[in-house]
């Protein structure tokens, strides 16, 4: 490590947008530690660091798991005795009408999606007020700003990471950490393929099943336009590295166009623009 390498932590390194942010970070010369759940989907990665001799490591940690996330913490702090930047990126999408829901496979979703981000952040707080510097990136979505039908749980995680952010964001800027919320828009990754069906929902009886048929024709649409992961790691990248970052930014067109409509129409006409997707 070199005398004035900022440090960064990458939480679902393994695929997608983690993986590219562990990627672009190393590439503009961040000590980055790409972590994830299962080290042995590290291959690609670890194949890119040995062939460009990048500044990645590879850590253990599953969002989950309190004491992976602190044994992970603990180990990077003695390697380098700092953190400089988080990245709260490790989540998965759990689809399902509200009324398909079971409140596990809820607890579940919040279970990764938002206290696995509070998990780590509790845990690298410490160490970055103690510094009097860092920054803590946290992954939204369009779906932390406006709800979609089959999507109240995800939708739910999401919110929460939004009101979460903003109202920490007041609580350590005096000590000099930065809070940012990344929204994407739809983004080509491994996300719908992890996505996790609501067991009741799969249920061609559901009450829901026509209006989940129609969903998920609608969003596969969205999902040909999809922008790149690599899209989404550029702007985390060019927001980490501001002087004065915004608290949010938005990654695709897309998205892009709904928090524009959603900012010039009422809730009844976006209400209906949402239907006809
Ligand atoms: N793709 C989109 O359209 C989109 C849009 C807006 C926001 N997002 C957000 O972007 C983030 C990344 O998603 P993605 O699109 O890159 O999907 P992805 O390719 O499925 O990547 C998700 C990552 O999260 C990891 N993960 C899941 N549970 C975890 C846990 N308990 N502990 C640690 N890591 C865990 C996964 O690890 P495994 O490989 O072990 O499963 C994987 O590395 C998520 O927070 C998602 O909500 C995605």
């Amino acid at each position: 490590m070199t005398s004035n390498q900022k440090v960064a932590v990458v939480t679902g390194s393994s695929s997608g947008i983690g993986h590219e942010i562990a990627l672009i970070l190393a590439r503009n010369g961040f000590l980055t530690y790409a972590t994830m759940r299962d080290l042995q989907k590290n291959s690609k990665l670890k194949s890119i660091k040995d062939e460009e001799n990048l500044p990645l490591e590879f850590i253990q940690l599953d969002v989950t798991d309190e004491n992976s996330v602190k044994t992970a913490v603990q180990k990077i702090y003695d390697d380098v005795g700092r953190i400089d930047m988080l990245i709260n990126n490790a989540g998965y999408g759990l689809t399902g009408a509200f009324e398909d829901l079971s409140i596990d496979e809820i607890k579940t979703q919040f279970e990764t999606n938002f206290y696995g981000l509070i998990r780590t952040t509790q845990a690298i707080l410490p160490i970055m007020r103690k510094q009097k510097s860092g920054t803590i990136v946290n992954m939204s979505s369009g779906a932390g700003r406006f709800g979609f039908p089959m999507g109240s749980a995800y939708v739910s995680t999401k919110f929460a990471v939004e009101g979460l952010s903003e109202s920490l964001s007041y609580e350590v800027e005096p000590f000099g950490i930065r809070v940012i919320l990344i929204e994407p828009g739809m983004i080509k990754t491994n996300f719908s393929n992890a996505s996790i069906m609501a067991k009741k929902s799969i249920d061609p009886n559901s009450s829901y099943a026509p209006l989940m048929k129609n969903m998920q024709t609608g969003f596969n649409k969205l999902l040909e336009n999809a922008s790149s992961p690599q899209l989404v790691a550029q702007i985390t990248l060019d927001a980490m590295t501001s002087d004065k970052p915004n608290l949010r930014y938005l990654a695709g067109k897309d998205v892009e166009q709904w928090v524009e409509a959603k900012k010039k129409m009422s809730d009844e006409e976006f209400h209906d623009m949402i239907k006809q997707i």
